[in-house]
């Protein structure tokens, strides 16, 4: 190596030993900050204030803060929630959608069982259902979960059945709380007017249909959830808001 590059190497290794010290300062501020919120109850994502920040800066400095500033979010929502959040309910309750915004909230990695299915299988899930039967997805669905079992700090969308199965429940719940979504059957065949994607329901989306399966269901999902949120007349920003008071509240 030329004398040139390992003298340039050598300060940028310099740089980094900078970084890193200020990162961790940084980061036991937030941890202070985390504490605070907690008492005082307050939101750990504060969009105000991280467009404050964004805007001192543009391009890749932008960037970097952003990162910053997602890894401070999650570094507060492990003070805050030490533990998964896990959604579980209904088709049509909202999981995936409260999910991803839940989990960008918190600097949090989202994961959406139905999705990591269908990328595993290589098809969508009504191609599985009609190929295999329900019983192969659900064999399927109870094995992504065990494998999930070690994960930390995510938040996880499940499918509308995955709680049917005591296993799952069991392995969900050692890492993580239940979070239920309800909504009625009403809202639900509102929710999924159009929607061809749901094999439970046969293709057909009708308010007695999703009635029966929901009824059939009611004492699993209430069995499993250490939570509980109705969904019907709120936006999912107002659900995102619900289930991180109600997970706050749990723990004062
Ligand atoms: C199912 C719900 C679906 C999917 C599969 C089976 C169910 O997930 O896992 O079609 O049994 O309720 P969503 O609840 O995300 O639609």
């Amino acid at each position: 190596m030329s004398s040139l590059l390992q003298d340039l190497r050598g300060k940028l290794d310099n740089c980094d030993g900078q970084l890193q010290k200020l990162f961790q300062e940084r980061m036991e501020i937030i941890q202070k900050v985390a504490a605070y919120k907690k008492e005082q109850k307050l939101p750990i994502y504060d969009p105000r204030r991280e467009a404050e920040i964004l805007s001192r800066y543009t391009g890749s400095e932008q960037e970097f803060f952003r990162t910053l500033l997602r890894l401070s979010r999650y570094e507060q929502s492990l003070v805050l929630f030490p533990y998964n959040i896990i959604l579980i309910g209904f088709m049509g309750v909202g999981k995936t959608s409260v999910g991803a915004k839940l989990a960008q909230h918190l600097g949090r990695e989202f994961l959406d069982l139905d999705d990591l299915l269908e990328k595993r299988l290589e098809m969508t899930i009504s191609q599985y259902f009609a190929n295999q039967g329900e019983g192969a997805f659900r064999r399927e669905e109870g094995a992504l979960i065990q494998e999930l079992r070690a994960r930390q700090g995510v938040v996880i969308a499940t499918g509308g059945g995955a709680i049917l199965n005591s296993r799952n429940v069991e392995t969900l719940k050692q890492q993580g709380r239940l979070v239920l979504l309800t909504a009625t059957p009403q809202t639900i065949t509102a929710r999924l007017q159009g929607d061809r994607t749901r094999p439970v329901l046969g293709g057909e989306v009708t308010e007695e249909g999703i009635a029966t399966i929901l009824s059939q269901r009611k004492s699993a999902y209430a069995q499993a959830a250490q939570y509980t949120i109705s969904t019907d007349q709120l936006t999912i920003e107002e659900v995102v808001d619900a289930v991180l008071t109600s997970l706050a509240q749990a723990d004062n």
